[in-house]
């Protein structure tokens, strides 16, 4: 029996989580891979409110130097998020050859170049498969399950908390505010949900999955990152009409040398496989040559998933080869990609004005949209009021942001335009 001692740091949801995970499935690991996961110390800053029932063998601390100095720990879980202290533990373990696994987004995103060096000089291994989509094995997937074709486009639905609030105001008609509130009830929102909503969770996922399909580590900042808050029930219902549906996406292509990164919130044909990725499901769908498209989904948030991306982790670290441990050898990186500004990307859009209702009102703007050379693909005004502004929906055909940002400035300055134009960006997928 291969016996591999473990220090867990942070036991939060996520930690309890993975050791109710191993004890379930302790008897299938020991016969199947013939090894047994010892949890050697668990650590937490806050062990005085927390639950230990059942870890009597287990050793309980609240410095997480003393994992990282225990000669006798193979592998550090570090599971407390966020980015100081989690760097100072995930590196200082990977220093002293012990192999770490991690689930923390941010971290990988913004330091992951400088880990797998790390890792690489001190011949350890790190494994991080629920950073992303929590159990959705999509890191193995890219880094594995298909890891011979290029990779072209992803677009991924990788924030579980956004793709809910934007469900129930879809579909159950609840404000931004309620529906952000049962999130965090349920445990799927960040503690602090802002890196939820304002989109920034999802930039740390994407930046690792760009990193993984394209070799490339781009910084978040890089990301042109744009949250939900402003979306309104009013948009949700004219995309709705239009067959169109309003998901939070990450968004990654290669074109040639350049890489477009981003994440917005984007309409999509309500025809698409995506557009069903409802709750708190996530889904990355991508392109890549000779494979052609796969879509991979799942719960991309919650207790169970994402304690089974962490022992799956703990499971390859323990069975598998070193030759065919993939992902710290992946450093050798595509330095000629460049980052695509935001300004310079094409997209269609969706645009929304309130304006008076009254003749000429449209040939102003479409004449500014024209001036622009941006084209138009339909308009749609439903409601008719000669004293009130009315909703004017249209369609545009691609057009760089530059160019969009420059039109909307002007006709927001008319004084038949009632407040700020809405855009949002839209995608047609595969
Ligand atoms: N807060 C994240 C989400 C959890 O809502 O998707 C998983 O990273």
């Amino acid at each position: 029996m291969h016996r591999i001692q473990v220090g867990l740091i942070g036991y939060g949801t996520v930690g309890s989580g993975v050791i109710q995970f191993l004890n379930r499935r302790k008897n299938f690991i020991k016969n199947r891979f013939h090894t047994e996961f010892v949890l050697k110390t668990l650590c937490d800053r806050s062990l005085q409110n927390k639950n230990t029932t059942g870890l009597e063998k287990t050793y309980l601390t609240s410095n997480f130097q003393e994992v990282l100095d225990d000669p006798k720990i193979d592998v550090v879980i570090e599971l407390i998020g966020g980015m100081d202290i989690a760097k100072k533990i995930v590196a200082g373990a990977l220093k002293r050859g012990k192999h770490v696994i991690t689930a923390n987004k941010e971290l990988i995103a913004n330091n992951g170049k400088e880990l797998f060096q790390l890792a690489k000089k001190y011949k350890a291994q790190l494994y991080f498969e629920s950073s992303v989509g929590a159990g959705i094995p999509i890191i193995k997937t890219i880094t594995e399950g298909i890891v011979g074709n290029k990779f072209s486009s992803l677009y991924g639905i990788i924030n579980g908390t956004c793709n809910f609030i934007l469900t129930e105001m879809t579909q159950h008609n609840r404000t931004f505010t309620e529906a952000l509130q049962e999130a965090q009830k349920r445990g799927f929102a960040e503690g602090d949900p802002t890196l939820d909503i304002n989109g920034m969770d999802s930039t740390h996922k994407l930046a690792i999955l760009v990193y993984l399909a394209f070799g490339k580590f781009i910084k978040v900042n890089e990301i042109y990152t744009e949250g939900i808050t402003q979306i309104s029930h009013d948009d949700i219902e004219h995309a709705e009409s239009l067959n169109l549906t309003i998901k939070l996406l990450a968004i990654a292509k290669r074109v040639n040398n350049d890489i477009e990164a981003r994440v917005h919130p984007t309409l999509i044909s309500k025809d698409h496989p995506l557009a069903s990725i409802n709750n708190i499901y996530n889904a990355i769908y991508l392109y890549a040559e000779p494979l052609g498209d796969l879509l991979i989904s799942g719960q991309g948030a919650g207790q169970m998933t994402a304690a089974s991306g962490v022992v799956s982790d703990l499971i390859n670290f323990a069975t598998k080869e070193p030759k065919s441990k993939l992902l710290c050898n992946l450093f050798d990186e595509a330095t000629h990609l460049k980052v695509r500004k935001i300004d310079q990307i094409k997209t269609k859009f969706y645009i929304r004005f309130m304006a008076t209702d009254k003749p000429g009102v449209l040939s102003k703007i479409t004449g500014i949209l024209g001036k622009h050379g941006i084209s138009i693909n339909s308009v749609t005004q439903k409601a008719h009021n000669p004293t009130l502004a009315v909703p004017v929906v249209m369609l545009t055909d691609y057009a760089t942001e530059k160019m969009l940002r420059l039109a909307l400035r002007q006709i927001q300055s008319l004084s038949i335009v009632k407040s700020k134009p809405v855009a949002i960006r839209m995608e047609k997928l595969w």
